[in-house]
C-alpha cells in the first residue's frame, strides 16, 4: 500500500496567519469536505496552505475512497483490522497496544492520512451503551493508560491522533442532544481521567469534542470542558475538532474553544464566524486563536506526507493477530477441557464460526486486507474431519421459517452428539450492538440459547466461544459450558488467534477491562439510562462498573480484570514501599505530572509460574482509602503490570503508585487531595481475587477547606486553629457545655456557626464573625 505523495514544505506559521483575511481564517475553521481541512490558495500564490486528510479508524484506518458516494461506511481502502477498543482493552498490554498504534500509523502515512480519528476513551457507564466495543474499559485508568499507549505508538510515527468524545459521550440514545448530568467529582475522578491522561503524557494533536451536551452546555460551546479543563489545567496544547456534525453555535464554539468544524459546514460556519465578528459578538482574537490550531495541524503533519511510506500488511496481519490472542478472555475452563485433545474428535456449531463478527458498525467500520474464520483456522489446526453445523441464522427475520431453524437446529445435535468435544460459536449479531443506538437488554438471541440448550442435552464437553462488542449475560446458559472464551470482536484475524488458543498454540492472556454482571437489573444505571426529556442524570456517581458491584456487594458473573489461563502462577513477597511523601506545594494546582510525583508508593511481588506452560500473569493493584472524609469507593484500580513467564520461571513485579492514586477531587478546594491517613494497596489477579495487602500510611497534602460561617459549628471546633480560638470565645457559656452532652450536643454542633451566633445565650455574635476570620487566618497552623 503506497501512495505518491507530492512532497509539501513546513509552513511559517506566525507569518501566514498574519497574512490572512478574516474570511480566510474564517475559513480555515471548516472543513474542505467530509474528511479534509480547507486549503488556501491566492491566485497570486502569496499564501498556501495545503488541505490535511483525517479518517476514522481507531482499530484500524478507515479512509474513504476518492470516489466514494457511500460516506465510506463499508466500502474504504482495505487497511488492517486490528480487535476493536473492547478486544484491545483485554490485553492489558500497553506495548502491544502502542505497537498497535504505530502499526496503524504506518498505514495512514501510506494513504497520506494526518490524523487518526480516535481512541475513543469514553467510560462504559452502562454495558447497554451501543458503543461499548468502541471504548476501552469501564476503569478510567485502565482506559487511560492504554489510550495513552495508542497514542504514543501512532503520533511517534508522525501521524497525529484526535482523543474522543470529550467528554460524557455515554450513550447513543440522543446522542446528539442529550445533556449528561453529571457533578463534578464524578466527571473529575470517572468521566475525564482517561482524556487528562492522555492529555497530559502524550499531547494529542487534536481532541474530539462530543455530540452531547455536559450539564446543560453543548460540549461543542462549553468553555470551561475545552479551554478551562482541557487547556488551562491540563496544558493541551493541540486543536479541537468537532465531532461530525456536532456544532450547535458556531461563533459560541469558537469563543468556548472549538477550533475546526467537521465534516464542510459548505460555508454556513465560516458566514456564521465572519458575521458575528464584523457585528462585534465574536472577538476576531478568537478565530486567530483558531485559525492558528488549524495552521499548526497542518504543519506538524507535513514531514510524514512528505516520507509517506508503505505499510507492510503481512506483519500488521501478523500484529493483529497477536493482538487478538492477548484480547480474548478465558471466562472459565472446567477440569481443563481446553486447550482441546488432539485426540478428541471435535466439531464445530454455530454460524459464527464460519461468518466471524470481528469488529462494530458504523463510523469505525474497517474494511480489513484479509479475513480469517475460526472454522478454517481449526480445520487447518486439528487433525482429520472436523464436522461443522451453522446451527442458527445469524440475523433472523421475524417472517423467516420455524422449520427452518429447527431443522438447522437438529442438524447441529446431530452432529454434536457423534462428537468428542463440541464447541459451540455464539454471540451477538451485528443489528444487536452498532453506533448510533443502544441495546435494549443484554441477552444472546434466544435462538442461540435454544441451540446450546439443544447441543448441551446430547454432549456435556461443551466450549462456547462469544463474539460480542460488548458484555453479555452469560448467567443463563454458561451451566451447559464446561469452558467459554470471551471472544470480544477480535478484528481480521481473530480466527487463527480463536484456533490458536483453543488448540493450546497459545496461551490465553486477556483479562476482563469490564465487568460481567450476573443481570442487566444489577448495573449500575437501572432506571438512569438512557435519561428522559433531553436529560441523562448520572444518579450513581462514582460507581459505575466494579466500584458499582463493590459498593452494594454484588455477586458478579466474572469481575473486573477476571482472566484464566492454561497454567497456575504463585504469588509471594509481597512488599509496598512508601519511598517519597511529599505534601502539595500551598495553592498548586495539582494538574500537573511534577504534583503527582510527590508521592511514591512502590508496590512489589513475586510471580511464579508453577505450571507447566508458558503463561502471562496480569498483577492488578487497588488502593483502598477506609479514612477518607469523603465517600470514596471500595477500591480503584491504580497500577498493573503483565509479566510472561516460562514453566517454573519466577521474576519480582513493580508497579508504581504517585499521588493521583491515593487523592480524591475536592469540590469545593477545585483541587485533589491525598488525606493524610493509611491507605490499604491491594495486589490482585482480579478485583475480587485478592492475592496481598499491606497498608501505608501517608502525611497527606496538609490542605483543609477553607472556613466559613456557613459550616457546621463542629467544623469549626474541630479545625486545628479555628477551634481553640472558638472555645476560648464560648468560654462560660451553656452553649459551651452543651456542645458536650451526649444527646443534644451533636444536634446543636451540626448548626452553621452563623446561625449559632443569633441564638441566645451564644457569646460570639453575628456581627463578630469577620474579625472572627480574620483572627483565625492569621494564626499559623500549629
Ligand atoms: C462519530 C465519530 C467519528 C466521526 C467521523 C461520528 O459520527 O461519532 O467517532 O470519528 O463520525 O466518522
Amino acid at each position: 500500500m503506497t501512495t505518491d505523495t507530492p512532497r509539501p514544505t513546513r509552513l511559517d506559521v506566525p507569518a501566514v496567519l498574519a497574512a490572512l483575511t478574516l474570511e480566510e481564517k474564517a475559513a480555515l475553521l471548516d472543513g474542505s469536505d467530509a474528511w479534509r481541512t480547507e486549503p488556501v490558495q491566492r491566485t497570486d500564490g502569496s499564501v498556501r496552505v495545503p488541505a490535511v486528510m483525517v479518517a476514522d479508524g481507531p482499530h484500524g484506518l478507515r479512509k474513504e475512497p476518492e470516489d466514494s458516494e457511500t460516506m465510506g461506511l463499508g466500502d474504504s481502502v482495505p487497511a488492517t483490522c486490528f480487535p476493536p477498543a473492547a478486544g484491545l482493552a483485554s490485553t492489558w498490554d500497553p506495548d502491544l497496544v502502542q505497537a498497535v498504534g504505530a502499526a496503524i500509523a504506518d498505514e495512514c502515512r501510506a494513504q497520506g492520512v494526518s490524523v487518526l480519528l480516535g481512541p475513543g476513551v469514553n467510560m462504559k457507564r452502562s454495558p447497554l451503551c451501543g458503543r461499548n466495543f468502541e471504548y476501552l474499559s469501564e476503569d478510567p485508568f485502565l482506559a487511560g493508560v492504554l489510550a495513552a499507549a495508542l497514542v504514543r505508538g501512532t503520533q511517534g510515527r508522525g501521524v497525529g491522533t484526535s482523543l474522543k468524545h470529550f467528554a460524557a459521550n455515554n450513550q447513543e440514545t440522543q446522542r446528539m442532544t442529550i445533556s449528561a448530568d453529571v457533578d463534578d467529582r464524578t466527571l473529575r475522578e470517572i468521566y475525564l481521567p482517561a482524556f487528562e491522561r492522555v492529555v497530559r503524557q502524550e499531547q494529542p494533536w487534536t481532541v474530539m469534542c462530543a455530540y452531547n451536551k455536559v450539564n446543560g452546555v453543548y460540549a461543542s460551546q462549553n468553555h470551561w470542558l475545552l479551554t478551562e479543563v482541557l487547556r488551562e489545567q491540563w496544558g493541551f496544547e493541540g486543536l479541537v475538532v468537532s465531532d461530525w456534525g456536532a456544532v450547535d453555535d458556531r461563533p459560541a464554539g469558537v469563543a468556548a474553544g472549538l477550533d475546526l468544524e467537521m465534516p464542510s459546514s459548505g460555508g454556513n460556519g465560516t458566514r456564521k464566524v465572519v458575521d458575528a465578528v464584523r457585528a462585534g459578538t465574536l472577538d476576531e482574537a478568537d478565530v486567530d486563536r483558531a485559525a492558528e490550531r488549524v495552521l499548526r495541524l497542518v504543519d506538524r503533519s507535513q514531514p510524514a506526507l512528505a516520507e509517506g511510506g508503505s505499510a507492510d500488511l503481512d506483519a500488521h496481519h501478523d500484529l493483529a493477530r497477536r493482538a487478538a490472542v492477548a484480547a480474548a478472555v478465558l471466562l472459565k475452563n472446567e477440569d481443563g477441557i481446553l486447550p482441546l485433545d488432539p485426540a478428541s474428535r471435535v466439531a464445530v456449531v454455530g454460524e459464527l464460526a464460519r461468518t466471524p463478527r470481528y469488529q462494530g458498525s458504523g463510523s469505525s467500520q474497517v474494511n480489513p486486507t484479509r479475513l480469517e474464520d475460526a472454522l478454517g483456522a481449526l480445520r487447518e489446526r486439528l487433525s482429520g474431519d472436523v464436522p461443522f453445523a451453522p446451527g442458527y441464522v445469524l440475523e433472523p427475520a421475524a417472517d423467516d421459517d420455524a422449520d427452518v431453524a429447527a431443522a438447522l437446529r437438529q442438524e447441529a445435535v446431530d452432529v454434536a452428539r457423534e462428537a468428542g468435544i463440541v464447541v459451540v460459536f455464539l454471540g451477538l449479531p451485528p443489528s444487536y450492538e452498532a453506533e448510533g443506538y443502544d441495546r435494549a437488554h443484554m441477552d444472546l438471541p434466544p435462538e442461540q440459547v435454544a441451540l446450546l440448550d439443544a447441543v448441551a442435552a446430547v454432549n456435556r464437553d461443551v466450549v462456547v466461544v462469544l463474539s460480542n462488542g460488548a458484555a453479555v449475560t452469560v448467567h443463563p446458559w454458561q451451566r451447559h459450558a464446561r469452558a467459554v472464551l470471551e471472544g470480544w470482536l477480535l478484528g481480521q484475524a481473530g480466527g487463527s488467534a480463536v484456533a490458536d488458543l483453543l488448540t493450546g498454540r497459545a496461551a490465553p492472556s486477556g483479562r476482563l477491562a469490564e465487568t460481567i454482571p450476573l443481570r442487566a437489573t444489577d448495573t449500575p444505571t437501572v432506571g438512569a439510562f438512557p435519561g428522559e426529556h433531553g436529560h441523562v442524570r448520572y444518579g450513581e456517581g462514582l460507581l459505575i462498573g466494579y466500584r458499582w458491584y463493590d459498593a452494594h456487594a454484588l455477586p458478579v458473573a466474572y469481575p473486573f480484570g477476571h482472566g484464566l489461563t492454561y497454567t497456575r502462577f504463585t504469588w509471594s513477597d509481597v512488599e509496598v514501599v512508601v519511598r517519597r511523601d511529599t505534601p502539595a506545594a500551598p495553592g498548586a494546582s495539582t494538574h500537573t505530572a511534577d504534583d503527582d510525583a510527590r508521592v511514591q508508593v512502590q508496590v512489589q511481588v513475586t510471580v511464579t509460574n508453577a505450571g507447566d506452560r508458558v503463561g502471562r500473569e496480569t498483577v492488578q493493584v487497588y488502593v483502598a482509602d477506609p479514612e477518607a472524609s469523603v465517600h470514596r469507593p471500595e477500591q480503584e484500580l491504580r497500577g498493573f503490570a503483565g509479566v510472561a513467564l516460562e514453566p517454573g520461571e519466577s521474576r519480582r513485579v513493580t508497579v508504581d503508585l504517585d499521588a493521583r492514586a491515593f487523592a480524591f477531587w475536592h469540590v469545593p478546594m477545585q483541587r485533589w487531595v491525598v488525606e493524610a491517613g493509611a491507605f490499604e494497596v491491594r495486589l490482585g489477579a482480579s478485583s475480587r481475587d485478592l492475592r496481598g495487602r499491606a497498608v501505608v500510611q501517608l502525611a497527606g497534602d496538609g490542605v483543609t477547606e477553607p472556613l466559613s460561617p456557613e459550616q457546621p459549628t463542629s467544623a469549626w471546633l474541630e479545625h486545628p486553629v479555628a477551634g481553640p480560638v472558638l472555645r476560648e470565645r464560648l468560654a462560660g457559656s451553656t452553649m459551651l457545655r452543651m456542645f458536650e452532652d451526649p444527646q443534644h450536643g451533636p444536634m446543636l454542633r451540626a448548626i452553621p456557626l452563623r446561625r449559632l451566633t443569633r441564638f441566645p445565650d451564644v457569646p460570639v455574635r453575628e456581627e463578630q464573625l469577620d474579625d472572627l476570620l480574620a483572627e483565625v487566618a492569621d494564626r499559623p497552623t500549629a
